[in-house]
């Protein structure tokens, strides 16, 4: 191969790097979950988990009055979003650290609310609202987006591009008993529209796919890299009445 091919890695930073948002999502969604918080002046301490470059972290600064720190593993994504925050004068209260989802650096019981879009099937919906249900105050409220099931129809192709990609789905009525069993009760559920994937994710990752196919001369990582996403875009308009993100709200008790 040639050595100065980029490596996936780098491609996968690059292509999302300068987008809006790293997978699907809407302002839309966000009012919707936030309405299911009740008083929003009451949250004082938040927390992002699985931030990106911190579209939704902001957008949440927004709605919300108190700190928020964006978490997330790629430190180039999280300088991204200090850099938003910095340009928006928003440094005082929102900020971004390089960090693992699955060991919180945060005090125990110390959160108002944990929100994390599209990110916690990394670590496993289990594992992740078991142990961040240690740093949630009492009362307090987890807010988490997840691909989910939506029939009880699991198309093996569409099974298979997930457990390959390290996310086992699971169907809404068992994540939320998941969720009860990890002490929280279950407030709302519900799932994201197609909108979601396509405008706002599939369709920017696709131009910015196009760039680095012509930045890198059509080299063959690239081409490789590309041929994956697109896949994985088709997959989607193939399934989606199979599987779709469901944001999931419940409430520390
Ligand atoms: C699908 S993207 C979603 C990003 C953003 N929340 C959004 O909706 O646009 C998932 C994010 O989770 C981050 N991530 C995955 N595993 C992680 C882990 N164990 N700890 C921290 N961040 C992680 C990735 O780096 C990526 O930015």
């Amino acid at each position: 191969m040639n050595n100065n091919q980029p490596s996936f890695f780098e491609l996968l930073i690059e292509a999302h790097i300068g987008l809006e948002r790293q997978g699907p999502g809407s302002r839309e969604t966000i009012k919707k979950a936030l309405g299911f918080l009740g008083d929003l002046n009451k949250f004082e301490s938040i927390a992002d988990l699985g931030c990106g470059t911190g579209g939704q972290t902001l957008i949440l600064a927004e709605y919300l009055s108190g700190r928020i720190v964006g978490l997330d593993m790629f430190p180039e994504f999280v300088r991204e979003l200090d850099k938003k925050a910095k340009s928006k004068d928003l440094s005082d209260r929102v900020k971004g650290i390089a960090g693992n989802m699955e060991r919180l650096p945060f005090e125990k019981n110390s959160l108002d609310l944990i929100w994390s879009e599209g990110a916690i099937d990394n670590i496993g919906f289990e594992k992740g609202l078991s142990h961040w249900r240690g740093f949630l105050k009492k009362g307090g409220y987890v807010a988490v987006s997840c691909p989910s099931w939506l029939t009880n129809e699991h198309p093996a192709e569409a099974e298979k591009f997930w457990n390959d990609a390290g996310s086992d789905l699971d169907i809404i009525g068992n994540n939320i008993a998941v969720m009860q069993n990890c002490g929280y009760q279950f407030v709302a559920a519900f799932a994201l529209t197609e909108e979601c994937w396509t405008d706002n994710y599939y369709s920017p990752r696709e131009k910015a796919i196009q760039k680095l196919i012509e930045k890198y001369d059509s080299c063959d990582t690239v081409i490789e890299y590309a041929g994956i996403n697109r896949s994985e875009a088709e997959l989607y308009l193939k399934y989606k009445q199979h599987y779709g993100y469901v944001f999931y709200i419940g409430r520390a008790v």
